[in-house]
């Protein structure tokens, strides 16, 4: 898997493409990241990318062709181009997984007021990582290359995500670790049993239990799927 990050703003991924997990799927060539400038792409003066917008209005706007020439330099016959916009569908885990599953992802981040219209011409999604608006998109485009990253065959250990949260549309189980008691609070006994079949049972029901207490829209949404 490639992602070609296209940012005015390298510097904010130097310590997420250095760090952890990220930085070992490079290392192991698991997954290729690479982050270019878009003023590397301006042919204007002064390396321009941004300008006013037309029929006025605060603030710059991210011009078409500096763009352009990236994703011409960049794409291949099998590219997915993801525009970064709170104005985009609202990323999740599924989404993750099925970007997942892609050779090349082409993330552009927005920046400043806002882009030209004209270059969803070259996108094939816009997306967002929720309901709120970053100064750009480069926070959004971590999130979406982290979470892509980390199911990435051979990344992480399978056991590690086949439990994770969303998973049929269900949040993780509780876990515990060392120390058996803390300040009173005491490990449920049948984590303690050995036994892996009530073990399995009982983290199932765990899953349930906190999905209705903490996220009771999930389970409307798998109810409505099968409808
Ligand atoms: N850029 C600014 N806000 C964003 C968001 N919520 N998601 C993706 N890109 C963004």
């Amino acid at each position: 898997m490639r992602i070609d990050i296209l940012t005015l703003f390298q510097d904010m991924f130097d310590g997420f493409l250095n760090s952890s997990i990220i930085k070992r799927a490079r290392e192991s060539k698991k997954v290729e990241i690479n982050i270019h400038n878009i003023r590397d792409y301006s042919v204007y003066n002064n390396k321009q990318v941004d300008d006013t917008p037309y029929g006025g209005g605060a603030g710059m706007v991210l011009m078409c062709d500096p763009i352009f020439r990236a994703i011409d330099d960049l794409k291949k016959d099998n590219s997915y181009v993801i525009m970064l916009t709170p104005q985009g569908k609202t990323f999740n885990q599924e989404c993750a997984i099925e970007l997942s599953k892609m050779e090349h992802i082409i993330l552009i981040c927005g920046h400043y007021e806002g882009f030209d219209e004209r270059i969803l011409s070259i996108v094939d999604m816009e997306l967002s990582i929720g309901d709120y608006v970053l100064t750009g998109g480069e926070i959004a485009a971590m999130a979406v290359t982290d979470s892509i990253t980390r199911l990435i065959d051979g990344v992480i250990n399978k056991e590690s995500y086949e439990n994770d949260s969303f998973n049929d549309n269900l949040l993780d189980y509780p876990t515990y670790t060392k120390p058996r008691v803390y300040r009173n609070m005491e490990v449920p006994e049948i984590l303690l049993s050995g036994h892996h079949e009530n073990i399995n049972k009982y983290r199932q029901q765990e899953k349930i239990k906190n999905t209705l207490k903490k996220r009771p829209d999930l389970l409307e949404e798998k109810n409505h799927e099968k409808i």
